[in-house]
């Protein structure tokens, strides 16, 4: 993946790719010590960039600062927003990755948040690998992972601290390892919680389960998915879901900026259905790809054009 750019926001100014650079003595490099976000935008017809629900995104960026003990930042959601737009406008980007970090950039070598010195740094690069029709259409192949989902009172699961995802490397690189695509963890009381990067979505007899969020990442795909279903007419329920309630399913789709709505034909070398993205996730699928790019008038609000 290019990830390269013309310009990265760092502290309220564009720098020249090259040179938004960080010493090795930077404690969010040891500890983890940062939150970040994830964030796409996607070229439209004649609207120019939309950022997808960059508001939203730039308020769980902050709720991630809190959460973490971050106090009396001088960020705010506002200045994410427009460190996002001012980033996706300089580097002339369509269809872009956009990666907020909010890191620990000095001191705190005692592990006390409150010695340290927070920066905030907003990359993006090109993003246009669009999967296709047919691997939308196939699906992928998950398992579920020998390693546990945090804990919530462990690590916490409503921000996106970057040394939780310690947790996602354990799980992805055993799975790809193991010949898969994608890895399920398990909450610890043996419910099913999430994938490494993405929310869960179990369908069965016309209805879509998926945990509730109290272990889990409060996926903005999520919340965009339960209102589409909705929409469609479709009961959404939070609830707990086993794993052998997978196995059973008649659709399991995974969501997440990154993967947006993606079909599982196949967990733990069984089936999902018949083995390719069901009917109903393929319905979603579609309207979420029609959103994103602005093309329903219904979901234009998600969309924060760049001007
Ligand atoms: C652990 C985890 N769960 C779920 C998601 C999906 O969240 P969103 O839809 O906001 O990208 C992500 C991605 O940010 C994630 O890292």
């Amino acid at each position: 993946m290019g990830m390269e750019s013309k310009y990265i926001w760092m502290d309220g100014k564009l720098v020249e790719f090259e040179k938004a650079t960080v010493h090795v003595l930077t404690p969010a490099l040891h500890y983890g010590a940062a939150v970040f976000e994830g964030i796409r935008s996607y070229k439209t017809d004649g609207k120019g960039a939309a950022i997808f629900r960059l508001v939203d995104h730039a308020e769980r960026l902050i709720d991630s600062a809190k959460i973490f003990g971050f106090r009396d930042l001088k960020t705010t959601a506002n200045d994410v927003v427009e460190g996002c737009v001012e980033v996706v406008k300089a580097n002339g980007f369509g269809d872009s990755y956009i990666r907020p970090l909010l890191f620990l950039s000095g001191g705190a070598w005692d592990l006390n948040v409150d010695h340290g010195t927070a920066s905030l740094a907003i990359a993006a690069w090109n993003w246009d690998n669009y999967l296709g029709e047919e691997s939308l259409a196939k699906g992928i192949r998950a398992n579920i992972s020998t390693f546990t989902r945090h804990h919530v009172n462990v690590n916490m699961t409503k921000a996106k601290i970057s040394g939780n995802y310690a947790n996602s490397f354990l799980a992805k690189t055993e799975s790809v390892r193991l010949g898969f695509d994608e890895a399920i963890l398990l909450d610890p009381q043996g419910y099913v919680a999430e994938c490494t990067g993405e929310n869960l979505f179990v369908i069965r007899n016309g209805t879509l389960c998926t945990p509730a969020t109290a272990p889990v990442l409060e996926g903005i795909t999520r919340s965009s998915i339960f209102e589409i279903a909705t929409d469609l007419g479709l009961e959404v329920k939070e609830q707990p879901i086993s794993r052998d309630q997978l196995y059973i399913a008649d659709e399991v789709f995974v969501c997440g900026t990154a993967a947006e709505c993606i079909g599982l034909s196949e967990i733990d070398f069984r089936k999902i259905g018949d083995g390719r993205t069901g009917p109903i996730t393929r319905s979603i699928q579609k309207i979420f790809h029609n959103a994103i790019r602005a093309k329903d008038p219904r979901y234009e609000k998600w969309c924060y054009f760049v001007v």
